[in-house]
């Protein structure tokens, strides 16, 4: 049985062996938690993403993730990953969840043992906090990626406590 650990912090900090990315379709850095990963990462992981394949400047559609190696982070990959930007999507529900999986997919893929998420779309993507919760805990808890260790990383105790209950709600 795979282990689920929420906690309030900084996901550049994880010890794990994927860090996820809250990136955007083009994968050449951002704000938010793109940003400080870029930033921990230093210039490695920005010409990393760059050998992408890209298609119009998409390297990664919403909804689908993307691994690179980590540069000077602790852990051995980034994997990226573009959630839904809750108002522009029909269905984003849909879309956040295929996010999770990939993700997930992609660690398995790559022999992760452990990987550590942010809140994907909580932030300048408006995903409403409580059902975004309610859908990271629900594809975490998906008997396909029993085998990972999962962390999920909450910059504020809010967002923390959000977790933490859609966790006890969901066993
Ligand atoms: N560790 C953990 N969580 C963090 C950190 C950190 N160091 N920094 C911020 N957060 P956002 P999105 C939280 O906006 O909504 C970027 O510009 C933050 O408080 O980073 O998916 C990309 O390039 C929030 O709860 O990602 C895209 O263009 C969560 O991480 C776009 O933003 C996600 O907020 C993606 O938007």
């Amino acid at each position: 049985m795979g282990e689920i650990e929420i906690l309030q912090g900084d996901i550049t900090q994880a010890k794990v062996d994927a860090i996820v990315n809250a990136a955007n379709p083009q994968m050449l850095g951002g704000g938010g938690v793109d940003g400080a990963i870029h930033t921990a990462a230093g210039p490695d992981l920005l010409a990393a993403c760059k050998k992408i394949k890209a298609i119009n400047g998409i390297r990664c559609p919403f909804g689908e993730a993307r691994i690179t190696p980590a540069g000077n982070l602790r852990a051995k990959f980034v994997i990226h990953t573009a959630g839904p930007i809750y108002r522009q999507k029909k269905d984003p529900a849909s879309i956040l969840k295929a996010s999770y999986r990939d993700c997930l997919r992609l660690a398995i893929e790559n022999h992760c043992e452990s990987i550590a998420f942010p809140a994907i779309s909580c932030g300048v993507y408006g995903y409403p906090l409580d059902s975004a919760s309610e859908i990271s805990i629900g594809v975490c808890l998906e008997t396909e990626f029993s085998a990972l260790k999962i962390s999920h990383y909450l910059f504020s105790t809010e967002l923390r406590d959000l977790w933490l209950s859609a966790y006890q709600n969901a066993l």
